[in-house]
């Protein structure tokens, strides 16, 4: 939470947290010798993350060790400082020492207080500590960060139960709202007439209607950027149903689209010149006699028709139309985020998404910026040759094609299609869940791959 972040100013009377190099000699000399001998006696060696609350001579905290690790520990990250949310208790703090990054430093301690407790009875015991930011820290640009990633967290955690394709249009009008921006959705059966047909026929089956969520922002006359989210509330896998284990998780296939938003909200926040526009097909991949079918043939907004040859290769099919609808107001970026395929994971993990784009400078800058703020992404190929593994034996294309190999590039491939202008294209083929806690990641709905599009966009479209 921003909360527990303050300004530089307010560090008069913080409780010092000393950063302990595990690389560099007689860091404790200053403190007092009982102190020393404290340290010492809990066997305080710097180790990564390791903390000591220190006393002074009256028996009340005076300071805070916290260990940074050596230069060549794994554990040694930007992101370190997130643990000290987990143990510190209720107070102002400030950092003394040099964190590997500051701006980084602090954010990782506000986002290490994210907890979801929306569902808990008992009142939430999240922890009041508060961090006076290191000199030279923007610290509105952390709030609009903080902000974004908390939403995003939030939207992807939200069971879906009480986050289905109207929750989410709520959700995005609420944002709309905030920042002045304008929406409109198209819904239900008017997605037929506004020929979106893929869209319907994959969110049609659910008593939540399918819709897509159109939102604009900032002046009409700055460079265009247009966000796609894959909006799939629950992906049950359609009639290809998905094994228990599976569909476990899937409450999360909306990942995508809580990542635009969450974006969206970053930019619009810093006021960023650009002409925002986030497209979001909200939809749940249901089951009932209305569901579209294996080997049904549908025609895509673009005109391109599509067999469908797994009813859970459905994200591909909800962006086709998006994106579709998406270029052709010619865009200066066009960026699609989503939680498409096992496959992304079985290549890289659930930590590193893979990003996809024919554009060398953006690939470089997004690349850079991900280095940048720890944000990690991997640029994966757009590679032609495999574009026969979509081959339909009736239409255009086939929504699955047959090999089961490359099922990441292919999904990209599969969206190539329905892009016009595929220099200012890029893809995110994100997990979105963090399945173990690490510092300022606790354990659930992850903001992947927008802080390193921030970073991105800041460069370009200076507020
Ligand atoms: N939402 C899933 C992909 C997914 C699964 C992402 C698990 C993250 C974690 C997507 O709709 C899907 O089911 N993809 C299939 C495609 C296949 C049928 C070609 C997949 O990846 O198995
Ligand atoms: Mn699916
Ligand atoms: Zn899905």
């Amino acid at each position: 939470m921003i909360d527990h972040l303050l300004p530089s100013s307010m560090a008069d009377g913080a409780t010092p947290i000393q950063l302990i190099d595990g690389d560099q000699r007689d860091q404790l000399d200053g403190l007092a010798k009982m102190q020393r001998t404290y340290a010492a006696s809990i066997g305080f060696k710097a180790q990564p993350g390791r903390v000591a609350l220190l006393p002074d001579a009256a028996g009340k905290l005076d300071r805070v060790l916290f260990g940074l690790g050596g230069r060549d520990s794994a554990e040694r990250t930007p992101f370190l400082p997130g643990r000290l949310a987990e143990v510190l208790p209720a107070g102002i703090y400030r950092l003394v020492g040099r964190p590997d990054d500051p701006a980084l430093a602090a954010l990782s301690f506000a986002l290490g207080h994210y907890r979801f407790n929306a569902y808990r009875t008992e009142a939430s015991n999240r922890v009041q500590s508060k961090l006076a930011v290191p000199d030279g820290v923007d610290l509105d640009r952390l709030a609009a960060i903080v902000s974004g990633v908390e939403l995003t967290r939030d939207l992807i955690n939200t069971p879906a139960n009480d986050m289905g394709p109207p929750e989410l249009e709520t959700a995005a009008r609420q944002l709309a709202e905030s920042h002045g921006a304008t929406i409109e959705t198209i819904l239900g059966e008017e997605l037929i007439a506004a020929q979106l047909p893929l869209i319907h026929a994959v969110g049609r089956a659910s008593d939540r209607a399918p819709r897509l969520i159109d939102m604009r922002w900032g002046d009409p006359a700055a460079p265009r950027v247009t966000l796609v989210g894959k909006g799939v509330c629950f992906d049950t896998g359609g009639l290809d149903i998905k094994s228990a284990s599976g569909m476990a998780l899937m409450k999360k296939d909306m990942g995508g689209a809580a990542a635009a938003l969450g974006l969206a909200a970053m930019v619009m926040a810093s006021a960023l010149k650009v002409r925002l526009r986030v497209l979001v097909p909200a939809v749940e991949n249901a089951i009932s006699g209305s569901a579209f079918r294996p080997g049904d043939v549908l025609r895509s907004r673009a005109g391109v028709s599509v067999s469908i040859g797994n009813t859970d290769a459905e994200g591909r099919l909800v962006l086709a139309d998006a994106l579709a609808l998406a270029g052709e107001e010619d865009p200066q970026l066009l960026i699609d985020m989503a939680t498409l395929t096992g496959a992304a994971r079985a290549a890289l993990g659930p930590d590193v998404p893979p990003f996809y784009t024919e554009n060398e400078t953006l690939a470089g800058d997004i690349a850079h910026a991900s280095r940048k703020v720890y944000d990690p992404v991997w640029r994966m190929p757009l590679w032609r040759p495999y574009e026969d593994m979509l081959t339909s034996k009736v239409a255009d294309i086939d929504n699955t094609g047959s090999a089961g190999m490359a099922g990441s590039i292919t999904a990209a491939l599969f969206l190539s299609r329905f892009i016009r202008c595929p220099s200012r294209w890029v893809h995110f083929d994100i997990y979105g869940w963090s399945a173990k806690s690490r510092p300022g990641r606790p354990e659930g709905g992850e903001a992947q791959a927008i802080r390193a599009l921030f970073e991105v966009f800041s460069a370009r479209y200076p507020g």
